[in-house]
C-alpha cells in the first residue's frame, strides 16, 4: 500500500450514528461521503485511513475495500477469495484472522463461510510460497480481513482498525454496565451539546460521557490513547506518515475550559470513573464524588445534564418507576433554565419522568432499542417558556 494509493473505504458504525460519521469524516477532509445503514462509505489515501482511525469518535471500523464478486455459494466464495493475490498484503509468518458478517444471502451460516474464505487463502498461499501459509490467529491477528455478503455479493476489505475503535485504550477496568465509548460520543454529538456549557452527568456510572465529552471539548483524538492500530501491523506499515498524522493530532489539542463533572451513588462505579477519567490526563478538570442525584445541591445556573439511569434489571418495577419518577421531579425543581439528555431502554419507566420530552431519537445500545429524550427545564408556564423561545428566535434572526 502506497500513501498516493487512493482506496474505497467503509466505516462502520452504530444504528443512528450514521449521519454524525459523515460529519466527522468531512471535518477530516474526506468529500464524497455516502451514509448507509450502520456503515458511511467514502474514498481516501494512506493518510485518511490513518485520521479515520485516530479522530473518529462515532466509528468502530475502518475497513479498506480489496476485492468484490458476486458469490452465490460457497465454491464462488472459495474461488474468487483464492485468485485474489494475498500475498500482496501478508506474508506466510504473518497471521490472520477472518470476521464476515452475511446479510440476504444463500450462504446462511456466518462461520462458514469465514471458513471458506480462510481456507482460499491458506490454498492460496501454499499454492504460492512453496505449501506454506500463514496461520490464524482470532484474538491478535497481524492482519484481520472483512468478508461481507450482501445480497450475494462479497466484499473483501482488510480491517484497519483491529480492536474496535470504541476501545478508547483508557478504560482499563471492568464496570457492571458500561456504555460504548462510541454510542456516548454519538449521543453527545445527536444531543448538540456546545462544548461550552457546564455538563453534568448525575449517574454516571464508570464516566463514559464525562471522559467522551472532555475529549470533544479539548479537541483530543479518540484514539490518542490506543496501543495499536491494525494497520501499525500491515506491510508497508509508513510510520513517518502515521507519526506526522498524531503529531497533527497532538499539536490541535487544546486544555479543558468546560466544567465537566459526575456523580453516582456507588462507590466502585465512581472508582472505575476516577481512574478512567485519570487514565485521559482529566483528573485535574473532571470531578467526581458519590452522591444520590436526589442530594444534589441546585447547580444556581443553567447546565446541561446527560444521563443513562439503569433500566430495570436489578430493580423491582415500582422502584424503578420511583427512580424516574424522582428524576422528573429533581429536574424540574432544581434545573430550571437547563436542559437534560436521558436514554433508555425502558420506554414504561421514562413515562415516570412526568416531563414533556421535547425531542425522541430512536438509538440502540447494543441490542436494545432506546429511547434518547431531550427535556427542556423552563422558568414559569410552557407558554411563557415558548414565547420566550419565539422571541429570542426572531431577536436573532
Ligand atoms: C447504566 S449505569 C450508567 C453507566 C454509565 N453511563 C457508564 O458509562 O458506565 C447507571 C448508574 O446509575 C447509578 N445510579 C442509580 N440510581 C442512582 C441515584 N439515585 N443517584 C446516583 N446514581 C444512581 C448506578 O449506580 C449506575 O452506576
Amino acid at each position: 500500500m502506497k500513501a498516493g494509493q487512493i482506496f474505497e473505504l467503509t466505516a462502520k458504525t452504530l444504528s443512528g450514528l450514521e449521519p454524525m460519521l459523515a460529519n466527522e469524516l468531512a471535518d477530516i477532509g474526506v468529500e464524497d461521503v455516502q451514509i448507509g445503514t450502520r456503515v458511511v462509505e467514502f474514498t481516501g489515501n494512506l493518510a485518511t485511513v490513518y485520521k479515520a482511525n485516530l479522530y473518529c469518535r462515532t466509528a468502530l471500523r475502518i475497513l479498506v475495500k480489496l476485492e468484490s464478486f458476486v458469490a452465490e455459494d460457497d465454491d464462488q466464495l472459495y474461488k474468487n477469495t483464492f485468485e485474489f493475490p494475498w500475498e500482496q498484503y501478508f506474508g506466510v509468518n504473518d497471521t490472520f484472522a477472518i470476521d464476515a458478517t452475511l446479510i440476504r444471502s444463500t450462504l446462511t451460516h456466518t462461520q462458514y463461510a469465514a471458513l471458506k474464505v480462510k481456507d482460499a487463502i491458506a490454498d492460496r498461499f501454499r499454492k504460492v510460497s512453496n505449501n506454506e501459509r500463514p496461520s490464524v490467529d482470532v484474538m491478535s491477528p497481524d492482519v484481520r480481513i472483512n468478508v461481507h455478503i450482501s445480497s450475494n455479493y462479497c466484499t473483501l476489505s482488510l480491517d484497519s482498525s483491529g480492536e474496535s475503535l470504541h476501545r478508547r485504550g483508557y478504560k482499563l477496568g471492568m464496570h457492571e454496565a458500561p456504555m460504548s465509548e462510541v454510542l456516548a460520543a454519538g449521543l453527545l454529538m445527536l444531543s448538540g451539546w456546545d462544548k461550552t456549557t457546564p455538563l453534568i452527568d448525575p449517574m454516571c456510572g464508570s464516566g463514559t460521557f464525562l471522559t467522551e465529552a472532555a475529549l470533544m471539548a479539548t479537541n483530543t483524538p479518540p484514539g490518542m490513547f490506543r496501543k495499536q492500530f491494525g494497520f501499525e501491523r500491515w506491510r508497508g506499515f509508513d510510520e513517518n506518515l502515521w507519526r506526522k498524522v498524531k503529531g497533527d493530532a497532538k499539536a490541535s489539542i487544546k486544555p479543558l475550559t468546560t466544567e465537566i463533572s459526575g456523580s453516582d451513588f456507588n462507590t466502585k462505579s465512581l472508582e472505575a470513573a476516577a481512574d478512567n477519567i485519570k487514565n485521559c490526563g482529566f483528573e485535574m478538570d473532571i470531578r467526581v464524588e458519590k452522591l444520590a442525584f436526589e442530594k444534589m445541591d441546585a447547580p444556581g445556573k443553567p447546565v446541561f445534564l446527560i444521563m443513562n439511569p439503569p433500566y430495570g434489571e436489578r430493580l423491582k418495577p415500582e422502584q424503578l418507576n420511583g427512580l424516574y419518577a424522582m428524576i422528573g421531579t429533581k429536574l424540574k425543581n432544581d434545573f430550571s433554565g437547563s436542559e437534560a439528555w436521558i436514554i433508555s431502554p425502558n420506554i414504561d419507566a421514562m413515562k415516570n419522568v412526568g416531563l414533556k420530552p421535547s425531542r425522541k431519537i430512536t438509538v440502540y445500545n447494543g441490542p436494545l432499542e432506546c429511547k434518547f429524550m431531550n427535556f427542556k427545564m423552563f422558568k414559569g408556564s410552557l407558554k411563557e417558556f415558548k414565547g420566550g423561545e419565539a422571541e429570542a428566535k426572531s431577536s436573532s434572526e
